[in-house]
């Protein structure tokens, strides 16, 4: 997200919808010093043929987010629900006609100096355009960072807690100076936990590969797609169990997947070939699907999606309101349609 961002944009700050350049916090805001904050990432995927925008899972990801705030004690007064419908709401006053990525903020909002976090809290809900985060139509080179993932006994990874984001920033920069596209973290055990912004999986003997969410990793809202997906379209077997680091150098396919990335095709880690050095079958499969459903070309999977404009009711997970869109695919596969 390294674009300036337009200040007239409408973000959701201290209960209203104001100009993101009147949203601003004091310099001792306790998050800014100790990173006493918890975020969600959320995709809106624009549907051309339809003439729609598709929020994918928002209530999934504000149950998340709010679960995750409760680790740190934070209070998000709204409901998932109700955060839904601010969210609808900021899409339509933006009047946004592209893919857009949603940024949910919870923080420690006093203003005074001190580590132990008192009871003041805030949130704050930011939607942009955005396209791709990582370019992965030709495949990713991959290392396996330096750094390792942080355990739950010291900053728990299944919550995006912003202070633990300093650990894949770590391990994401080491990657890139060095000439990788992105890390792969080992836990502590040594074995893989995830991406530095990705949960990972490979295929090894035909069957999909994921660690279980007891590694260390995010509970990554596309990895269950992503494993409801391939067991119902890709008639795939899908395991959870810990990942060894040279499997990673044995294995048929490997890709990540995230709200950012979406599924992003692995063909090299750390200079060694993932099986020929191309985008597998599955992953290519699994980008397509994921498109299709996504955009909300696929009946089976409407209850994942919010469309924005066409009705500003909120999911009820399987009985969301929709009209079927036309036949649009995706015009490169391994690439999200970007934003404009
Ligand atoms: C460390 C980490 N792992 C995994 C993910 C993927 O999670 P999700 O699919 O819910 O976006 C993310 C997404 O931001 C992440 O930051």
């Amino acid at each position: 997200m390294k674009a300036e961002v337009d200040p007239s944009l409408i973000v959701y700050f201290g209960g209203q919808y104001v100009p993101l350049g009147e949203a601003r916090v004091g310099i001792l805001t306790h998050a800014l010093h100790y990173g006493t904050g918890v975020f969600e990432g959320i995709r809106a995927f624009w549907d051309e043929a339809g003439q729609e925008l598709f929020a994918m899972r928002p209530l999934e990801h504000y149950e998340r987010w709010k679960q995750n705030c409760g680790i740190l004690r934070i209070d998000v007064p709204p409901s998932p629900v109700e955060l839904c419908e601010i969210t609808v709401e900021l899409m339509r006053k933006n009047a946004f006609r592209t893919d857009a990525y949603i940024r949910p903020l919870a923080y420690k909002s006093a203003e005074r100096i001190g580590v132990c976090p008192d009871d003041e809290d805030a949130f704050a809900v930011v939607a942009l355009p955005y396209g791709d985060y990582l370019h992965s139509d030709r495949g990713l080179h991959a290392s396996v960072s330096p750094w390792r993932r942080i355990e739950d006994n010291a900053i728990p990874a299944r919550a995006k807690i912003c202070g633990a984001y300093v650990n894949s920033g770590l391990a994401s920069d080491e990657a890139r100076r060095s000439g990788f596209d992105e890390a792969i973290l080992l836990n502590e055990s040594g074995h893989v936990a995830e991406g530095a912004t990705c949960n990972i999986f490979m295929v090894r003997k035909g069957r999909l590969i994921t660690p279980p969410v007891t590694e260390n990793v995010l509970e990554g809202i596309t990895r269950d797609s992503v494993m409801e997906l391939a067991r119902r379209e890709l008639g795939l077997e899908v395991v959870e169990r810990a990942i060894d680091r040279s499997e990673l150098y044995v294995c048929e396919e490997l890709f990540f997947t995230g709200t950012a990335v979406g599924i992003a095709p692995v063909v090299r880690v750390d200079h060694r070939p993932v099986r020929d050095g191309e985008i597998g079958t599955a992953a290519r499969r699994m980008q397509q699907v994921y498109f299709d459903a996504t955009r909300g070309h696929l009946p089976d999977y409407r209850k994942w999606l919010m469309p924005v404009y066409r009705s500003r009711k909120t999911p009820e997970r399987d009985a969301i309101p929709f009209s079927g869109s036309g036949d649009q695919k995706a015009d490169q596969p391994g690439r999200i349609a970007g934003a404009q």
